[in-house]
């Protein structure tokens, strides 16, 4: 049997480690599906008040996300991520034994905030300790986790769903919580980040321990590197940047207001709304969901860099669009089959969903920024991706009352017809090139718009 190298070992144990915080990312997204159907009841919640328990985590994680860059900045990025494995462990402990909604939701938040330190800081850790080589696939492997312990979740729910108990739920988040806090522990700090803070020695003591040769090359790169780099706000705003950021944004925007949330944190309800009477079953509909989420995202990675991002970006919002317009339409005329159907458009939204927005928008945020602004920029689109998710999260109860289920999956779809138009006309193919060839094709396009 050969042997695994010493940096192979490393690679491993390291992305198992963070990835522990983008599966608690997925199931603390995920988990509020079930646990609302239940919650709702003992609380009486009005529909305002059930949007603000369901969005929560997001407050904190949009508070997570923005502050998740200067925070790895200053400590580091070993020290933040031990931090957010303490806020999924208080984040799961306060809900779990909350007497009333204001605890509830305070829970919440710290566990959101735990989420979107997480989203920000696990990738980045990777991305700075894998062998260049590797780096592309490690960033993807956070996004399947996501949609790993998203199953997780909604198992989970579907377990403890007979017996009602939305508390342990929460609770069970503390054990992985306390698995990435303890195993971030003994990860060393990224070699990356010590060279930025001058501590060299330190840094080439690391890269000796995790990689198997090239430790001085190495060092070497990430100080010249350092010395291109310019991290101000100012340059966020260069015309090139500019264009990227507008590209980031909008897809942060598009990839959430075409509905997909709704669909993961409340596909109970809908499918509660379509006629399943029972909340197990409805779990366990959603379970199926989730799985299809997970096997599509597979088939999306193996992709990505043979098809491209645009071709799956078009195909993925075709049809969504399609899926979310039957939906609405199987509203509207409110058939027997109703249920059985509007699980089947759900199922294939989110497996149009998970072929190319979900994964794509992740790796485009990567690797359209220039390397000088790349923490901040993509900080701050991840920042406008979970307060779109937010504002969805909080206005989908209210939208299903005022103005219907019909009308409500139509103003999603109509979002997914002018995201179609946008990316046909500005995203930028970016398959196979370097993140330099990408700038110079930013560039163009640029030149070419204005
Ligand atoms: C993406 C989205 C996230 C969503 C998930 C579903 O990661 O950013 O909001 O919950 O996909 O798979």
């Amino acid at each position: 049997m050969p042997q695994r190298s010493k940096e192979g070992t490393f690679i491993v144990i390291a992305t198992i480690i963070t990835a522990i915080g983008s599966l608690l990312f997925g199931y603390d997204t995920g988990v509020i599906s079930g646990a609302i159907l239940f919650i709702k009841v003992q609380f009486s919640l009005s529909p305002a008040e059930e949007g603000f328990v369901v969005s929560a985590v997001l407050i904190g994680a949009l508070v997570g996300a923005i502050t998740g860059g200067p925070f790895t900045d200053r400590l580091g990025r070993k020290k933040v991520i031990i931090y957010s494995g303490v806020l999924f462990i208080i984040g799961a402990l306060v809900p779990a034994i909350a007497v009333n909604v204001p605890m509830l939701v305070s829970g919440r938040i710290i566990a959101g905030l735990g989420v979107g330190t997480a989203s920000f800081a696990s990738p980045l850790y990777i991305a700075e300790v894998s062998p260049p080589k590797a780096r592309g696939k490690l960033v993807s492997v956070s996004q399947l986790l996501i949609t790993i312990g998203i199953v997780v979740s909604y198992l989970t729910d579907f377990v403890l769903a007979p017996s009602a108990n939305w508390r342990a739920m929460f609770a069970l988040a503390v054990i992985p919580g306390f698995a990435l806090a303890l195993g971030m522990f003994f990860m060393p700090e990224s070699p990356r980040w010590l060279v930025a803070k001058t501590r060299i020695n330190e840094a080439i003591n690391v890269l000796k321990e995790i990689r198997d040769s090239g430790v001085d090359k190495e060092v070497e790169q990430i100080e010249k590197e350092l010395a291109e780099e310019k991290k101000s706000w100012k340059e966020l705003f260069s015309p090139v940047v500019k264009t990227a950021l507008i590209i980031g944004v909008l897809l942060a925007i598009f990839q959430q207001v075409t509905g997909i949330n709704t669909v993961i944190y409340y596909a109970p309800t809908i499918l509660q709304l379509a006629g399943f009477s029972s909340a197990s079953v409805s779990i366990l509909g959603t379970v199926g969901i989730g799985i299809v989420n997970v096997i599509m995202t597979v088939i999306a990675l193996s992709l990505i860099d043979k098809l491209g991002r645009r071709p799956l970006l078009i195909a993925s919002l075709s049809g969504m669009t399609v899926t979310l317009f039957l939906l609405g339409y199987f509203f509207l005329i409110g058939s027997k089959s109703l249920s059985t159907v509007a699980l089947l458009s759900l199922i294939g939204y989110v497996a149009f969903f998970a072929i190319g927005l979900g994964p794509v928008f992740w790796l485009l945020i990567s690797e359209i920024f220039p390397l000088s602004v790349r923490g901040i920029a993509s900080s701050f689109a991840a920042f406008v991706n979970w307060t779109a998710n937010f504002v969805v999260a909080l206005t989908f109860p209210d939208l299903i009352i005022n103005i219907g289920k019909t009308y409500t999956f139509w103003v999603y779809g109509i979002v997914s017809i002018i995201a179609i138009i946008f990316i046909i006309r500005y995203v930028p193919e970016t398959k196979g090139l370097s993140l330099e060839q990408i700038q110079a094709l930013l560039a163009k396009k640029f030149r070419s718009d204005s």
